[in-house]
């Protein structure tokens, strides 16, 4: 059985109103699982009915193979590490990480060793005797985290433990939860709505919305294939486009037909596509899976198509593309030598084998 395992885990705070509504999940031993998903889809409440810090209105939750639904959650050997820190302000650092340890009465030799090793793993050994006032908020995040080590749990929970520094230390610790991840080998399991700290740190990622598991699976499955119009554009950055269509058939050949302009389907989608002929569609390409003709290699008639360029944005090692034809606008990714004119044609090529087609009812993913 895997470490830390959902079945079915619904809660609702109100009435019939769900903030989690049947996940079922099974994490692996070693394992770094992410939450992602929009602000209010259930992320912290689900990670919370993990810690043991919210009863599950439904379903059962298991770690180590242990019933824990009814198991208090300092019982549960697991230690979490919040957004605000939570640290004790009056305390210095080697206290605050000490202090869990004092509670559970472990003695002062074995707190110290416990003490200093995390603290020489996370680079803090000279910010032992300080207060938190005195550390940056990068340092603050580290004593939560050694707070955390300390204890040896079997697993860690993370709520968006970095949403409260700037860009540059964000990405800076991210790199240092990973290596803390590969040295220490443990079972971990991590909130955030940030993408890139999901598709970076992840093993597998769950994409959440409205309670619900939209997707899990590894990052790299869940950019290629995702499962619903709602991955699709939640992954990527920039988003995927959506342009709404037809699918036309013509002499055996199938077109996405957007109103303005005509592509070729690459023919192992017509099987699939065969239901949704004459019916309407989403079409779904990613920018960078948009070329300027002139660089691209691939542009047949069949897969190329006029469009205006409304803005170019420079952002130093590509250019982002804004686009428009009669019905949409769309942005592709480019070379940053690539900078054609405000207001101009330009010619582009969809890249038709990296394209998803899209349930306008559903919204799942077709092909
Ligand atoms: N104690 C509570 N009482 C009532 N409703 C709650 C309570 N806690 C959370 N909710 C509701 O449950 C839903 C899920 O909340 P949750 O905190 O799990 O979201 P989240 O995914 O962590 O969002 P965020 O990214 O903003 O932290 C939200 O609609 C929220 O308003
Ligand atoms: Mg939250």
């Amino acid at each position: 059985m895997a470490q830390v395992s959902l079945r079915d885990v619904s809660k609702s705070y109100r009435g019939d109103i769900y903030a989690v509504k049947d996940i079922a999940l099974g994490v692996e031993s070693r394992e770094f699982l992410v939450f992602l998903g929009p602000s209010g889809c259930g992320k912290s409440t689900t990670l919370r009915m993990i810690a043991g810090l919210e009863v599950p209105t439904n379903g059962k939750i298991y770690i180590a193979d242990k019933l824990v639904n009814n198991m208090p959650a300092k019982d549960r050997d697991i230690a979490m590490v919040f957004q605000n820190y939570a640290l004790y302000p009056h305390m210095i650092v080697y206290d605050n990480m000490a202090f869990a340890l004092k509670l559970r009465g472990y003695s002062r030799n074995d707190i110290d060793k416990r003490v200093k090793e995390a603290a020489q793993i996370l680079g803090i050994s000279t910010l032992l005797d300080r207060r938190p006032r005195e550390l940056s908020g990068g340092e603050r995040q580290r004593v939560a985290v050694g707070r955390a080590i300390v204890r040896k749990p079997k697993v860690f929970l993370f709520d968006e433990p970095l949403s409260n520094l700037d860009a540059k230390m964000r990405a800076q610790m991210r790199t240092e939860i990973h290596k803390l991840h590969l040295r220490i080998q443990a079972t971990m399991i991590y909130v955030t709505h940030d993408q890139t700290e999901a598709m970076t740190l992840g093993d597998r990622v769950a994409v959440m919305k409205d309670g619900k598991i939209h997707q899990c699976d590894t990052p790299l499955n869940i950019y290629n294939e995702p499962a619903n119009k709602f991955v699709a554009g939640f992954i990527g950055s920039p988003a995927m486009n959506f342009l709404k269509g037809r699918i036309i058939k013509k002499e055996g050949v199938f077109y996405f037909d957007e109103g303005s302009f005509k592509v070729k389907i690459i023919k192992e989608m017509n099987d699939t596509l065969t239901p949704y002929i004459n019916k309407e569609i989403f079409f779904g390409v990613r920018p960078e899976d948009v070329y300027d003709k002139l660089f691209a290699s691939s542009a047949t008639p069949e897969n190329t198509v006029g469009v205006t360029c409304d803005v170019v944005e420079t952002m130093g090692s590509a250019n982002h593309l804004y686009l428009s034809t009669d019905n949409h606008t769309f942005v592709a990714v480019v070379d940053a030598g690539n900078v054609p004119a405000i207001g101009g044609r330009v010619e582009i090529v969809f890249d038709m084998k990296k394209v998803h087609f899209f349930d306008p009812t559903t919204e799942k993913t077709i092909v």
